[in-house]
């Protein structure tokens, strides 16, 4: 399987483009050629007779006989790793398996999902072992009255809402890649997304988990109660800890009743002081229907209505905002924005508009937002960088780098999660510019450090990131972090590159 087929596969629409993604990828070891391979063992015949002894053949995927490529290479065809094998265990006793043989023979791992993570955490730096979750696809239970739906961790978000619709819920979570992205990964990350604002991060989403540590240990956290106070919450640890403590084989998920009335407005604003005012108003007025609140810039506009051929109700504005509403009273919901509108539209917020008549729409409008980051992959090697910051000074970052890269880069855009305080800063070039980059980065962390952000709010930090962990956690807490990874993973199996800095001799 090609990369380009494993991912025109899964993500809403992405068939249109694949073929326009770049198509060579420099390996990541000679493309950052600092980093050293870990003391691992290298993969023997007697490693892969194990695997084939407790697999089926089509579980263990190899080099010799399969095309790798696709689990090798990120979504963003930014890093490429050279793995030789591919498990692809069915169950959590097989995931246990591979990891207690993993760990006495000191082999190591990197669990991958949808692979669609944007840090490059998903794929190999070296010949690490993949430990797919793609098999592990079922939706155990859906109780329709408590809202608690059992997952497998290899299942794509979208084939779970396809499920829960059945029921009448609606997942906690909805972001771009849910075509191709698997509820493991997404705990793995802590995906945020469009609905955050609305239904809180996953930490509060999910009740439970099943986790497989690296000597190979089933840890059974697989909570179904909303409340269960018993002690140290152990599941929040593998939340967002990027497959570096331990495989998430099941999730028991808190989902939502299905909302029965949908509102989606495209707006354009002249100022970003209009966007504040407009979220601010939109949070006061609309309340508890407000699910969605994000901002898009001229630049990112015209990026996707250019490179995708999508059409924008509206044009020429320098910011644009969506916001959505979701609830169970289509009058209340309708009389309630309604009346938002009126407010923002008499004292001059917002200039122009349109509201979606129907699902089609929406879904129309919500491809302009949606669509983003794809079609900025398509002009070439994107400069991605996801932040948390104080939400007055929220736009001002892509102004300073603009005024900072002058004319060196295609494009410097803005865009995301704004009712969150989540900038997406994306950066576009031709070919990867080591000079360029070099103009952006520590630049953009040293920002985002001074105004007290986060220099990863959603997307974590994987390979490309992890030097910059120090910017948003003290010397103390990352210590910490690593007493907990020494602990859950000792000979550093899993995921091993990832999330932590290099260490040097004297931390
Ligand atoms: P992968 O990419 O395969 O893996 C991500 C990380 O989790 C890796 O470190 C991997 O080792 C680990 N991992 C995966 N599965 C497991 C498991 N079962 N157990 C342990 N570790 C595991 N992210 C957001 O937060 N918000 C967004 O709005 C958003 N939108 C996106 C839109 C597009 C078009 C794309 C391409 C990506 C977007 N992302 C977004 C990033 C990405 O989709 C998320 O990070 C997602 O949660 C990754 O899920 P995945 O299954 O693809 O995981
Ligand atoms: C989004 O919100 O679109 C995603 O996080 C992807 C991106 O940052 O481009
Ligand atoms: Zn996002």
């Amino acid at each position: 399987m090609s990369m380009i087929n494993k991912l025109s596969f899964g993500i809403r629409k992405f068939h249109t483009t694949a073929s326009r993604l770049r198509k060579y990828v420099e390996l990541t070891s000679v493309r950052y050629p600092l980093l050293k391979r870990g003391n691992f063992s290298f993969l023997s015949d007697r490693h892969l007779g194990f695997f084939q002894s407790i697999l089926s053949a089509h579980q263990v995927l190899t080099d010799e006989l399969n095309d790798l490529s696709g689990y090798n290479v990120d979504w963003m065809r930014s890093v490429r790793g050279s793995s030789r094998l591919v498990l692809r265990p069915k169950t959590t006793e097989e995931v246990a398996a591979i990891l207690q043989y993993c760990n006495v023979q000191n082999i190591a791992i990197c669990p991958q999902g949808g692979n669609t993570g944007l840090v490059g955490g998903s794929v190999p730096v070296f010949d690490e072992v993949v430990l797919s979750l793609e098999l592990m696809d079922e939706v155990i239970s859906v109780d329709e009255l408590s809202g608690v739906a059992i997952v497998q961790a290899g299942c794509v978000l979208e084939k779970l809402e396809t499920v829960l619709h059945l029921s009448n819920l609606a997942l906690p979570l909805d972001l771009g890649a849910k075509g191709s992205c698997q509820i493991g990964g997404n705990v793995a990350t802590n995906a945020g997304g469009i609905r955050l604002l609305r239904y809180g991060n996953l930490h509060g989403s999910v009740l439970g988990l099943t986790a497989v540590l690296a000597n190979g240990q089933i840890m059974d956290c697989l909570n179904t109660n909303k409340k269960d106070n018993t002690g140290y919450d152990l599941k929040q640890l593998f939340i967002g800890s990027e497959g570096t403590l331990g495989i998430v084989t099941q999730v028991a998920l808190q989902c939502q009743p299905k909302p029965s009335s949908v509102q989606v407005g495209f707006f354009g604003l002249n100022s970003f002081e209009n966007v504040l005012e407009t979220m601010r108003l939109s949070k006061r007025n609309l309340g508890e229907i407000l699910s969605s609140c994000e901002l898009i810039d001229q630049s990112s506009l015209e990026c996707v209505t250019t490179q995708l051929e999508l059409r924008s109700p509206i044009n020429n504005f320098p910011f644009y905002m969506l916001l959505e509403t979701a609830g169970s009273n289509a009058s209340h919901d309708a009389e309630k924005l309604n009346s938002l509108l009126e407010i923002l539209v008499n004292n001059g917020t917002i200039v122009d508009g349109t509201l979606a008549v129907d699902s089609a729409q929406a879904k129309n409008l919500w491809e302009l937002r949606e669509r983003i980051s794809e079609a900025l992959a398509c002009e070439g090697y994107v400069y991605k960088y996801d932040v948390s910051v104080p939400i007055r000074q929220f736009y001002q970052l892509v102004e300073d780098m603009r005024i900072r890269l002058g004319n060196l880069p295609i494009r410097c855009c803005g865009y995301g999660h704004l009712g969150d305080g989540n900038l997406h800063l994306n950066i576009t070039s031709q070919e990867y510019n080591p000079i360029l980059l070099n103009r952006i980065e520590p630049f953009v962390y040293d920002w985002v450090c001074q105004e007290r952000g986060s220099v990863s709010a959603e997307h974590g930090l994987g390979l490309k990131k992890r030097d910059y962990m120090e910017y948003s956690k003290s010397p103390t807490v990352i210590h910490w972090m690593r007493r907990v990874k020494k602990l859950f993973d000792p000979n550093n199996i899993l995921n091993p590159y990832k999330i932590f800095p290099e260490q040097s001799s004297t931390d």
